[in-house]
């Protein structure tokens, strides 16, 4: 673990700042302590959970709640089957709640759609029929690489309606990007626009697509047939005849009937690309009733929903997990309100969220550490001019919020009086997985605090010993849960082997350090592996080196994530160049051309906020890069233990070159 962390956890474990639950909120709170005593019966837990919260056509028998004979690989609620999109759409429809918004849509511009349910459940049945049209089946994988528009959500939930399995791209990934994850997966559709709006300005998407789908460096075509796409900006497009079709020709041609069909519990319901320690991204693989099942139950009691009242606002895209689990499938299925938001914070004014806030009438919102300490360095005169009095309840999500930052959002944002949350998961999770539940939990500012009921976890040291009160060690749940993923795509083995080997395969490996404090609650240190979280999105080491040195002008590079204030991790590459690099003018450009050119290949959220260009990298005999002691050089501090290098003196000329 980065000694940097084990020092900052230091100072952490001395804050001494508790928030009890207020008497009126716990009185009226969704959550109670009962649920922990019902949860330590995980599997008649979430059975009731599911039975409770989602509608099944063919109910699970309970003997087939939890199928874990061939371990990482479970199955629940096998027998049972269901409609995803009939759970978020139809049935509060039937239920007699048609006419309750279920999204509130603000574009960047400051155009403005809303959705009722009834409304909603219109469109998705219009795009289900669509997509039938286009002949895409059960089990068909369709690409999903939009802004965030209504269309997004729209598209999803046809997706599923179907029995198909989406892949949503964040819309800033490259067109390698891209297209890895249509070939990984075999997309047969892709769902874009002609472009989005972004700070300011319209950002095009659909040549992005038009270049993806070029017969790749082996001349080999996509497995794409047709593009689909959605009309935002009005910006010019190329048109492909027989394969592109726009969205809203289609739409207008279709029936606006659709009968929802039951698939089985596990049928899958998305794959989701995320970084992992080598240069390929993992495609992880969710499935339908038990991920639907927790994300229910997370979203209603972790927010403390109350859906005929509350107006719920989670800031994520639709291109990370935060934004499957709740923006789309949690609050939808818990019959919602809710509102969803195009742009850039600052867009076109500094205060743009807070004013989304008040028109809206937001009493939950959920958001990211990073945007809560952009928020705090502009200053609490920005929120302050608008009235933000609807909110009621805070969560946080993506990386450690930090005491000052958790105090700010509570203060400032929440007006001194109401809760905070801060929900630990991950993609592999599929749900939340430790946090305090409001009204119930008395809140520690700094700490993800509890597993939520129905989840076992433990902070264990390197030979599965769970570790003392305070001390540091890696961070395991030990027992399956619903919204656990089914596996990576098409690589069961990347499975067993990077979640479920370290201590057998029973145990889950998350990949995090933490440190479990006196009272039994959780503080998480960061990153074990070489993953850096860079704004709560996850970027791997590996994959920005190999882009790096995919560029003609590198021999060799080595990235690592140092400490950011803002960003918590910030990407910091060094390289050593082909040519030699006498002249600082050259090595300028070529940090300018290389971190274009990372951006180019991935996408601009792996931008590195710094390459230096060295002439040697620091190496074990074995021939180890030691990204530690570069950390070390990018965070400023006294350069650790030299000891195990190869050449001891390439640390000094390293810090040399930077100075
Ligand atoms: O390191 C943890 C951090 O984000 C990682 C998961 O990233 P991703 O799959 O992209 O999902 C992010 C949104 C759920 C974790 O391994 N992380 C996430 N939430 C927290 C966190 N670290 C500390 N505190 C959190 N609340």
């Amino acid at each position: 673990m980065a000694e940097n962390s084990a020092n900052n956890i230091d100072n952490l474990m001395h804050e001494a700042r508790r928030f009890p639950p207020a008497d009126a909120f716990a009185k009226a709170a969704v959550a109670t302590g009962e649920l922990y005593e019902q949860g330590e019966h995980p599997v008649e837990f979430w059975a009731a959970q599911a039975r409770e919260l989602l509608h099944w056509q063919k109910p699970f028998t309970p003997e087939r709640t939890l199928d874990w004979s061939e371990p990482p690989f479970a199955k629940w609620f096998d027998d049972g089957e269901l409609n995803v999109a009939y759970n978020c759409l139809d049935r509060h429809v039937l239920a007699g709640n048609g006419d309750r918004v279920a999204l509130h849509w603000e574009g960047e511009p400051g155009d403005s759609r809303s959705f009722t349910y009834a409304e909603l459940t219109t469109e998705v049945k219009k795009a289900a029929n669509l997509l039938t049209a286009l002949g895409v089946k059960q089990g068909d994988r369709v690409a999903i690489y939009l802004p965030l528009i209504p269309e997004a959500v729209i598209s999803m939930l046809a997706v599923a309606r179907i029995g198909a399995v989406h892949s949503v791209v964040f819309g800033g990934f490259s067109a390698e990007s891209l297209r890895s994850r249509i070939d990984d997966a075999s997309a047969v559709l892709v769902i874009t626009a002609d472009g989005g709006y972004r700070k300011g300005k319209a950002f095009p998407l659909k040549p992005t697509v038009d270049k993806a789908l070029e017969p790749n460096a082996d001349g080999e075509d996509s497995t794409v047939r047709n593009v689909l796409v959605v009309r935002r900006t009005e910006g010019e497009v190329d048109w492909h005849a027989g394969r592109d079709l726009w969205w809203h020709d289609e739409i207008a041609q279709v029936d606006t009937e659709h009968v929802a069909k039951a698939f089985p519990a596990e049928n899958p319901l998305f794959i989701l690309y995320t970084s992992g320690t080598t240069g390929k991204p993992k495609g992880i693989l969710h499935s339908s009733g038990g991920y639907l099942t927790q994300v229910a139950f997370t979203h209603k009691a972790v927010f403390d929903l109350k859906p005929e009242e509350d107006v719920y606002w989670s800031t994520a895209d639709v291109g990370w997990i935060t934004g499957h689990s709740y923006v789309v499938y949690g609050p939808l299925a818990n019959g919602a309100t809710e509102v969803i938001y195009e742009g850039t914070p600052d867009t076109p004014h500094a205060g743009r969220w807070w004013e989304i806030v008040q028109k809206y009438k937001v009493s939950i919102l959920y958001a990211a550490p990073t945007a809560i300490r952009t928020f705090m360095k502009l200053g609490r005169q920005i929120p302050k001019e608008f009235d933000l009095s609807s909110l009621r309840l805070l969560g946080s999500v993506g990386e450690p919020i930090n005491p000052e930052a958790w105090v700010w959002y509570r203060d400032v944002i929440g007006g001194g009086t109401i809760p905070v949350v801060d929900t630990w998961w991950q993609t592999e999770t599929g749900a939340i997985m430790i946090s305090a539940l409001p009204g119930v939990t008395t809140l520690k500012p700094g700490s993800a605090q509890v597993p939520i009921p129905g989840i076992a976890i433990d902070v264990v040291d390197d030979r599965f010993r769970s570790t003392e009160a305070d001390q540091g060690g890696l961070l395991v749940v030990t027992h399956p849960w619903p919204s656990m993923a089914r596996g990576i795509w098409g690589d069961p083995d990347r499975f067993v082997e990077t979640y479920w080997s370290k201590f057998g395969p029973t145990t889950y490996f998350a990949g995090d350090g933490a440190r479990r404090d006196k009272d039994g609650d959780i503080w998480l240190l960061g990153r074990v592996d070489d993953v850096m979280n860079v704004s709560g999105h996850r970027l791997s080491t590996a994959e920005i080196e190999s882009a790096l040195v995919s560029h003609p002008m590198v021999a060799e590079a080595a990235v690592v994530g140092a400490a950011d204030e803002t960003t918590g991790q910030a990407v910091v590459a060094f390289v050593i160049t082909r040519a030699s690099q006498a002249d600082a003018a050259a090595a300028d450009d070529a940090s300018a051309v290389l971190r274009a050119h990372v951006a180019e290949q991935i996408g601009a959220i792996a931008r590195p906020r710094e390459v230096h260009i060295v002439t040697e990298l620091p190496k074990t005999r074995s021939g180890k890069i030691m990204r530690r002691l570069l950390r070390d050089v990018a965070e400023g501090r006294e350069i650790g233990d030299t000891t195990t290098l190869a050449d001891t003196m390439v640390m000094s000329v390293i810090s040399n070159t930077l100075k």
